[in-house]
């Protein structure tokens, strides 16, 4: 296994504000392969390859929360066996990474609606989440059949169902109280959202967790987002000035 094998050694980054929630859209996997000429999943398998390593930096370097986005409600309707090849990425990932990752006292969490993945999955998604739950490192938050309306959407359905039961005053329902019935539970907001391959767009990803959040949208694909390419959205987000709409 590669992962933590090669700690981080660019001094650049010590001392500067780093963000505590990374949140990535990893865009571009498909383009990176057409290229090449390759399948489109080559381009996912090389993706897996850049998620391994931007989660060994985020470890090695402290960041607190790492969310990536792996698969939409809208991924569905990819051609069968490219949703094929992604849910076996997944599988591959979490059972052949899961005892490395354990072991650097990692946090595996999802975020998703992941009922409708194939047993198999489900199976992978609740050992690592078993195995890791008691870690108190890096929190890896995967994003799997995830949309941010249909996360408000069931979000704001448990809520009505706690008011009408009685657990839940309406008069005491804060930014807060929303932020409690999101995915992201207990998770602080991202700081910064990383979108690789130039599109300009949020993509339904984290919309009411992302609201104060630096934007990054560099035009790398996801295949070329490697440690510099990282270190360059961390050393951008330190030299933006955060207001929270304040002057
Ligand atoms: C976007 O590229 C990428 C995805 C839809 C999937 C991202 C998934 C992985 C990197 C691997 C699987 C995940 C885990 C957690 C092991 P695209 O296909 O939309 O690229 P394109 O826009 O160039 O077509």
């Amino acid at each position: 296994m590669k992962i933590f094998k090669n700690k981080y050694k660019s001094t650049k980054l010590v001392g500067i504000e780093l963000p505590k929630h990374v949140a990535i859209i990893m865009d571009g996997n498909g383009r990176w392969a057409k290229k090449r000429k390759m399948p489109r999943s080559f381009g996912h398998r090389v993706g897996v390859e850049v998620l391994r390593s931007v989660i060994t930096m985020s470890s090695n370097i402290g960041i607190k929360v790492l969310t990536l986005y792996a698969f939409s409600t809208e991924n569905w309707a990819r051609p069968e066996d490219e949703v094929g090849v992604l849910m076996n990425l997944l599988v591959e990932f979490l059972t052949k990474e899961i005892k490395e990752l354990h072991e650097n006292n990692i946090n595996i969490r999802f975020m998703g609606d992941v009922e409708k993945f194939p047993k198999k999955c489900r199976d992978a998604i609740k050992d690592a989440i078993e195995l890791t739950k008691d870690n108190t490192g890096l929190v890896v938050n995967i994003a799997l059949n995830y949309g941010g309306r249909t996360e408000l959407l069931r979000a704001f359905h448990n809520m009505m169902d706690d008011i009408q039961n009685g657990e839940l005053q309406k008069a005491d329902v804060t930014e807060d109280t929303i932020s409690e019935y999101l995915y992201t539970k207990g998770l602080p907001d991202p700081d910064i959202i990383i979108r690789t391959s130039g599109e300009m767009r949020l993509s339904n990803f984290m919309l009411y967790q992302g609201s104060y959040a630096e934007l990054y949208i560099p035009e790398t694909l996801w295949p070329d987002f490697k440690e510099k390419e990282y270190e360059k959205a961390l050393l951008e987000y330190a030299s933006r000035k955060r207001r929270f709409g304040k002057i």
